[in-house]
């Protein structure tokens, strides 16, 4: 299908520029990724202040591709901004903030990305909608091809999958695949197969559509705070998100609506983490792990497909990818959980403990957001967390007695 009015498609690698989407939105010239382009230029006005404040995503629909009348959309985007009530204190930063995307239609931020693909994807008019996924695209994906009246397929890592993120995928009605192996190989053949058969639609991340939604949640969070933080935290896998949230806060500044960009800081676990090697090295290539092992499976990737936009994102906003171990995860897992109220997963958890690590090298005065990818009801809790039973109370007077 042809590339919107107001949209050029290009390659990461080659620049060559596409005047319609080729199947697995790869490069027909050098086979790298693709990014889409806007010529427009909106003004704050034209961006926030759109009749529909409720449309959420599709309220910034002057700068995403699509037709918010023909959306497939839950309503997603508009999650809560938060303010640290207690670890922003303990770490001296006072401006500390939390995106909760776990709050999206199907508890991730897949949601944002997704409403704009699948509507894509149907007018397109495509019939297998197919993506590789640890989980939460999976789950993102099966609902709103249900809402769109298309068949979804998800390609799973066999036994890597977080049950809640499998149920969503079952009740939707997805037909589920799994490969005996991880997602990078679950992705490396899906790609191939959408690339060889014109019935099936890649919805993974390197698809541009999804990182034009993804891209809203940059607009979200400095309408929100009515200033562009100084650092933003987020945990990186295969690379999409960082890409789109530099997007997102790149196309303010270069429309005159911010002065300034935060700077992003991708968090990965030390098990799964070529991303943050590459950037200790200072090279200008991630080399791929072969074996990536993290109790945050969402993000157990070993070859993110997007590194080139990733490593983009850090040297264009000044930032910088780095690496937590599991029980620093964990550990922010629970922090966010007992002490802020707010219900993660793990992958989720990542950014948290990336800036306990980093927090002497943050001024005091910086505003700081940690996105919250995901929702911690699709995650199983550590074994060392459940083993307290609940106390048993046959009576009120017993009852009273367990409590004073
Ligand atoms: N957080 C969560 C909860 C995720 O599910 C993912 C990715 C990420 C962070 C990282 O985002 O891949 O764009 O760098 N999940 C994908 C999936 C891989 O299949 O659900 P990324």
């Amino acid at each position: 299908m042809k590339v919107p009015d107001g949209w050029t498609l290009a390659c990461v690698g080659c620049g060559r520029k596409l005047h319609s989407d080729p199947g697995a939105f790869t490069c027909p010239n050098c086979g790298d990724i693709l990014e889409l382009l806007f010529s427009g230029r909106p003004s704050a006005d034209e961006l926030f202040k759109p009749k529909n404040a409720s449309l959420r995503v599709w309220r910034y629909a002057r700068a995403i591709p699509g037709e918010p009348s023909k959306a497939v959309t839950l309503n997603e985007g508009g999650t809560p901004l938060p303010k640290s009530v207690s670890l922003g204190r303990e770490l001296g930063l006072p401006n500390l903030f939390f995106k909760v995307e776990g709050q999206n239609p199907t508890g991730s931020f897949k949601d944002r990305g997704m409403t704009v693909a699948v509507s894509r994807a149907r007018e397109s008019g495509a019939k297998v909608l197919v993506c590789a996924s640890t989980g939460n695209t999976a789950a993102s994906l099966a609902a709103y091809a249900a809402r769109a009246d298309l068949k979804a397929a998800v390609i799973l890592p066999s036994g890597k999958v977080a049950t809640g993120k499998l149920a969503q995928a079952i009740a939707h009605g997805a037909r589920l695949i799994q490969v005996d192996d991880g997602f990078d190989r679950a992705l490396e053949l899906t790609v191939k197969a959408v690339a060889e058969s014109d019935e099936l639609y890649l919805m993974n991340s390197i698809n541009p559509y999804r990182i034009e939604g993804q891209k809203t949640v940059a607009f979200e969070i400095y309408e929100q705070l009515q200033r562009v933080p100084d650092y933003v935290f987020l945990p990186v896998g295969n690379a999409g998100n960082i890409s789109a949230v530099w997007k997102g806060f790149k196309e303010l500044r270069d429309w005159g609506v911010t002065a300034s960009v935060p700077r992003l800081v991708g968090v990965q676990a030390a098990g799964a983490s070529p991303v943050a090697e590459a950037f200790e090295r200072g090279s200008r290539k991630v080399r791929p792990w072969r074996s990536p092992e993290t109790v945050a499976s969402a993000i157990r990737i070993g070859n993110p497909m997007s590194w080139k936009k990733a490593l983009r994102a850090i040297e264009g906003s000044g930032g910088r990818a780095m690496a937590v171990s599991d029980e620093e995860i964990l550990q922010a897992r629970r922090e966010l959980a007992s002490r802020e109220g707010v219900f993660v997963e793990n992958a989720s958890a990542a950014p948290l403990a990336g800036l306990r690590r980093v927090k002497e090298e943050i001024g005091r005065d910086s505003t700081v957001v940690c996105i919250l990818t995901g929702h911690g009801l699709k995650d199983k809790l550590p074994a060392s967390w459940t083993r307290t039973r609940p106390q048993v109370a046959t009576g009120a007077k017993e009852l009273v007695k367990l409590l004073t």
